[in-house]
């Protein structure tokens, strides 16, 4: 990759400011941890896994920048960071994931010692980054096998190098196929309203020179009923225990679309999006964004003034619409149930939810707002 998503500095957290691309490659420096809670909540910095590494970084720069050398003291200060990572978006459990890995160490201290225990910490959010990267290539590795010569894959949002620590989930898949030789076709859905694959996917293909053609996100049946779709790969910003996936708004309607075409439907994610913990993709928490993303396009309005609208940033699509996920231990397929917990029930991935995460709403109630939020 020509670009790095996120880089730890020292005394800095330098991340690519996804809200100015593709026009403008600006680096966003962070001094202090509030400014990376502030960069994930306004999509500074997005994508499941990506959001995880910058709340682990965001702990270690708190960890580091504090002065007590009070072990209650210092954990009171790291605690609160923690908290205010937590509390940044809802549903990427990646985010809920480090934050509690982070944690861990934290409650070594009084063994440790503070300056101890803040080394400690930089090196977790260190390796949660680097393994992330690891972890995206063999994914990549196994689901290239899914893409034949000559085919036309869909991907959805942003599930490349830029949602992640680098390379990609869905986007390491089409990478590691380019990779080994293989001459096929990318649709990039535009994903309204934040337009993820117009402003990013599109922008890591074309620095990736990955042919590819961007569409509107209402394009997809028509590309699919005149056969120009053999594979659909999205990513995952949490996976319930039985495969049922949330991602970005408009998967799931892109994978009744692909049930209807016949065509494949792969979800491609790593451990830490796995929510084990949960039954069903009901349980799992949609952020509902302001709505003036669906009434306005670029800061000019688009819609009546005072007008309401529904902006819920993901949906879930149903397990039995999956075909397999893609995971760093290979292709997960059905009973997700069954075969999900069979690799990965360590204890690890079947974590405790933690208190301050949020519950999800009720299933089949829609919330209006108009710009005023009323
Ligand atoms: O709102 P975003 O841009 O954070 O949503 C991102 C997605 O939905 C991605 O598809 C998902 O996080 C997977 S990233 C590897």
């Amino acid at each position: 990759m020509k670009f790095k998503t996120i880089e730890w500095k020292g005394d800095r957290v330098r991340m690519l400011d996804q809200r100015r691309l593709p026009q403008e490659v600006r680096y966003l420096d962070c001094r202090s941890a509030s400014s990376v809670a502030e960069a994930i909540r306004t999509m500074a910095i997005r994508g499941a896994p990506a959001i995880g590494v910058a709340a682990a970084m965001g702990i270690a720069l708190a960890a580091k920048k504090t002065r007590s050398v009070n072990p209650q003291v210092f954990t009171k200060t790291v605690e609160k960071v923690c908290q205010e990572m937590r509390e940044t978006r809802p549903t990427a459990v990646n985010l809920f994931w480090a934050v509690d890995r982070m944690e861990k160490i934290l409650k070594q201290v009084e063994s440790d010692g503070v300056e101890e225990t803040k080394k400690r910490l930089v090196r977790e959010a260190l390796q949660i980054l680097e393994a992330d990267i690891e972890v995206n290539r063999s994914i990549g590795m196994y689901g290239k096998k899914l893409i034949k010569e000559g085919d036309g894959v869909l991907t959805h949002c942003n599930a490349g190098a830029l949602a992640t620590g680098g390379y990609g989930t869905a986007l390491g898949v089409i990478y590691a196929a380019r990779d080994e030789g293989k001459q096929f076709q990318v649709f990039v859905d535009e994903t309204r309203p934040m337009l993820q694959g117009c402003r990013l996917t599109a922008w890591e293909l074309v620095q990736e020179k990955i042919p590819a053609t961007l569409i509107t996100d209402n394009m997809a049946g028509v590309l699919m009923k005149k056969g120009l779709v053999n594979l659909v790969v999205v990513g995952a910003d949490r996976i319930a225990g039985n495969g049922d996936t949330a991602n970005k708004i408009g998967t799931y309607g892109l994978a009744v679309l692909s049930k209807s075409h016949g065509i494949p439907f792969y979800v491609a994610a790593p451990a830490s999006t796995l929510d084990l913990s949960l039954g069903s993709g009901e349980e799992i928490p949609i952020e509902e964004r302001n709505v003036e993303e669906v009434t306005h396009f670029c800061g000019s309005p688009i819609a009546p003034k005072g007008m309401k609208a529904f902006n819920p940033a993901f949906d879930v699509t149903p397990h039995s619409l999956i075909h397999g996920i893609i995971t760093e231990k290979g292709i997960i397929r059905k009973p997700f149930h069954k075969n999900l917990r069979k690799k990965f029930a360590t204890p690890n991935s079947l974590s405790v939810r933690p208190r301050s995460q949020p519950r999800a709403g009720r299933a089949g109630k829609l919330r209006t707002r108009n710009s005023e939020g009323v």
